[in-house]
């Protein structure tokens, strides 16, 4: 089962994405506060190790992070979470997923793929909308073929069905999200959803 975000702040910010009267920047504003909210949840459970370092007065022992984070956005509304997954983790290293649903079965169809050193990390999958959960499986294999071991997929909304594909083909695959939504429609959409993320990000249709 998904870790649901329990905060404010989450809905709060959901609200605004769903709003189909939300102008494009303010959609991209709410979009990178969730980022942050979720990335957090999507982290929380990191490995730290000690650390020596001297404040202005004293030595004393600090934490770190104990291993890297990948970030891998599922192109193209993954694109939409990176930036503030950059800014909580600003030494990550990056991949690019580009897969695109057919417009007729939803089943992924790639284009485009490119990741760093996988094994050791903590890999973040960016996937805000978990619909058919199609094209988070093929990253997901894409990502253990390359060696990820530690995974996570960061979902603004999730569908029943998504989770379920998901929690089939890849049980070890940990899911963070904002909202399990009631359902799919006829065309692949989440309902209630908030639309096509790709196209309220970027202002296409
Ligand atoms: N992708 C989207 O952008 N929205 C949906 O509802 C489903 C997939």
């Amino acid at each position: 089962m998904p870790t649901v975000l329990d905060h404010p702040l989450a809905a709060h910010n959901l609200t605004i994405l769903r709003d189909r009267t939300t102008s494009s920047p303010d959609f991209r504003q709410a979009a990178r506060r969730l980022a942050h909210l979720l990335v957090a949840e999507a982290t929380c459970d990191m490995s730290l190790e000690d650390v020596e370092i001297e404040t202005p007065l004293e030595a004393t022992t600090g934490k770190r992070l104990a291993k890297p984070v990948v970030l891998v956005s599922v192109l193209r509304a993954g694109l939409g979470l990176i930036d503030a997954a950059l800014e909580l983790f600003p030494d990550a290293r990056i991949g690019y997923a580009g897969v695109q649903r057919s417009e007729d079965t939803a089943e992924p169809l790639e284009y485009y793929t490119k990741f760093p050193h996988l094994d050791d990390a903590r890999v973040l999958i960016l996937e805000p909308m978990l619909a058919t959960g199609g094209s988070l499986q093929w990253a997901a294999s894409k990502v253990a073929e390359q060696g990820a071991t530690d995974v996570t997929a960061v979902c603004v909304v999730a569908a029943p069905a998504g989770i379920e594909h998901m929690s089939r083909a890849h049980p070890d695959v940990r899911l963070v999200t904002a909202a399990v939504d009631r359902s799919l429609d006829e065309n692949f959409y989440i309902r209630p959803g908030l639309g096509d993320m790709g196209d309220r990000l970027f202002g296409t249709e």
